[in-house]
């Protein structure tokens, strides 16, 4: 059981390791997703359409959010289990967010990569990753299966 345990926690340890090698040799370490992290979303608090969607939903909570966001990007990256959050439901209910905002969430971190001069490699893979999230967080919020159902179809006429 105890070795068990060990052997399991060693395991994490050797995956967390590998990713941060793997991250490191792309030129990204966690300073650098503190400063992407910082800078992107200080972009969004003054972009004209992003901004007053994100700070109706985080006014007064924006360190808060920050520190999510590094937590995730983190995770996600150098495989540490730091985030543990559930992205579909945070998203549930934020007033005037569109498919179109998605686009331009994408454009703007896309930009912000460029911006910092993140290398060639950590942009692919922030962006495989943002595009990735994206798809899923917009057909979980605007593509309602249900209108999908062959059983709710208006029968062709005639
Ligand atoms: C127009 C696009 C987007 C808008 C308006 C938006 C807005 C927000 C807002 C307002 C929150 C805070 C929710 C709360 O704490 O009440 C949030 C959380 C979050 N967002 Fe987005 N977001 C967008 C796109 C994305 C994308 C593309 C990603 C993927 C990288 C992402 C990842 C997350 C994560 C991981 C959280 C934390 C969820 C949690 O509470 O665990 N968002 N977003």
């Amino acid at each position: 059981m105890q070795d068990d345990l060990v052997g399991r926690a060693a395991h994490r340890a050797d995956i967390t390791a590998r990713a941060e090698r793997q991250m490191a040799a792309i030129g990204v370490d966690p300073a650098f997703i503190d400063r992407l992290v910082e800078t992107f979303y200080g972009r969004i608090q003054s972009h004209a359409n992003l901004g007053p969607v994100f700070e109706s939903r985080l006014s007064g909570r924006w360190p808060e959010h920050l520190t999510k966001m590094k937590a995730f990007w983190a995770s996600v990256g150098f495989k540490n289990g730091a985030y543990g959050g559930k992205p579909v439901q945070a998203h549930h209910g934020i007033a005037g967010v569109t498919e179109g905002l998605f686009i331009e969430w994408l454009v703007l971190f896309r930009q912000t990569l460029v911006d910092m001069e993140a290398t060639e490699e950590a942009q692919a893979w922030f962006m495989a990753t943002a595009e990735r999230i994206a798809r899923s967080l917009v057909l979980a919020l605007f593509y309602n299966p249900a209108l999908d159902d062959p059983a709710r179809r208006a029968q062709p006429s005639g």
